[in-house]
């Protein structure tokens, strides 16, 4: 299978990337090519365990450039979509760039994969675009209810990404995870953000009370779901795919501060996120039933696993700590 990945340089994407060329070969990968525009977010380190694969390809661009998607686009049967702005404190801050890149990009490599006849377009979708629930869990067909500017423009890529499939008849499939937690993640996320500081002697800013619930799952997981997804998941269809482990933020952050060997002292409560969801919950049924799907991970071994990483990956991280400073909002 040749595939082409957009956001192929960030969290999750290097780490589809890098299982794709790895030894388990799970898309009998002949060829991937990556395109990614290298924002803050995107750091071409991530692929440097597969860098000398000839079976890679890097392009330096943008999803919104319609020549460069167009030129690239042919010739591959999959496009896995990775490629967004994914931050939602920095969508409260600012919007644009994440209608432009994650709505009008989206649609950008759909137009190209139709116009090439690409086999499956396979975008990657989150929990957060069906807004906070306070019990149960949402199955697929649940309604869209976005709350922060960044789920709203995933949700609209969704949408978009499905009417390409009920208007032209493409190949797409969804996927909508929950929050990913594991090695190369940029540390403005919660899980990394707190690990390096704390390795560091520094504190860590905690939201409101923290109470709020999230899901978490290890990425190389949510990895595994979208390689069941792209085998043997259906065209027009979504698929949920969630750890099943649910943690307020003062639960994780007292994982956090267990597996790095520090006390409460070292934790700040600061003002909560405006308009802050209060629990994400996905019903990963379908996944699990239709695609024999589950997680591998557990969390207590996936987060000592990760933990261990960044302890033993400073030179990876510290330079990117100048990265957050530079472009905090
Ligand atoms: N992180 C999570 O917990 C999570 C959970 C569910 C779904 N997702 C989704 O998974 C995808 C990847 O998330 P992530 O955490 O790896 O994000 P990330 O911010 O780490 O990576 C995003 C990548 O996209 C690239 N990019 C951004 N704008 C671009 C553009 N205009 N053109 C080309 N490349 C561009 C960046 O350079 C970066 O390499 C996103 O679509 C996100 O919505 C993330």
């Amino acid at each position: 299978m040749k595939v082409l990945v957009t956001g192929g340089a960030g969290f999750i994407g290097s780490c589809f990337v890098r299982m794709a060329l790895g030894a388990d070969d799970p898309l009998s990968a002949t060829a991937v090519t990556v395109l990614d525009s290298l924002t803050y977010a995107g750091n071409r380190e991530n692929l440097a365990p597969v860098e000398g694969d000839g079976r890679l390809t890097f392009a330096h661009g943008d999803i919104r450039d319609a020549a460069l998607v167009d030129a690239l686009t042919p010739g591959h049967d999959a496009v896995v979509h990775f490629a967004a702005e994914s931050h939602v404190d920095r969508s409260i801050a600012g919007a644009a760039a994440f209608v432009s890149t994650n709505v009008g990009g989206t649609q950008t490599l759909l137009d190209a994969a139709l116009r090439h006849g690409t086999g499956t377009f396979l975008h990657v979708s989150t929990d957060e675009v069906y807004g906070s629930l306070a019990e149960g869990s949402w199955t697929e067909d649940h309604p869209l209810l976005p709350n922060s500017p960044y789920s709203a423009s995933k949700a609209s890529s969704d949408l978009i990404a499905l009417a390409y499939h009920r208007t032209h008849g493409l190949d797409v499939r969804v996927t909508r995870c929950s929050n990913n937690y594991g090695p190369y993640q940029f540390p403005e996320k919660v899980v990394p953000l707190f690990t390096t500081r704390l390795l560091t002697g520094g504190d860590v800013p905690l939201y409101g009370d923290g109470s709020n619930v999230r899901d978490w799952l290890h990425v190389e997981d949510h990895c595994r779901a979208l390689f069941a997804v792209l085998r043997d998941g259906r065209p027009g269809e979504v698929y949920n795919v969630g750890g099943g482990t649910e943690l307020t933020n003062r639960q994780l952050t007292e994982r956090l501060l267990d597996a790095c060997g520090a006390r409460w002292d070292r934790v700040r409560f600061v003002a909560d996120r405006k308009g802050h969801d209060l629990r994400y919950s996905v019903d990963s049924a379908k996944a699990r039933g239709e695609l024999g799907w589950r997680p591998l991970h557990t969390f207590e071994t996936g987060l000592a696993h990760t933990v261990a990483w960044y302890r033993e990956n400073r030179a990876w991280w510290e330079p990117l700590r100048e990265r957050v400073a530079a472009v905090a909002h």
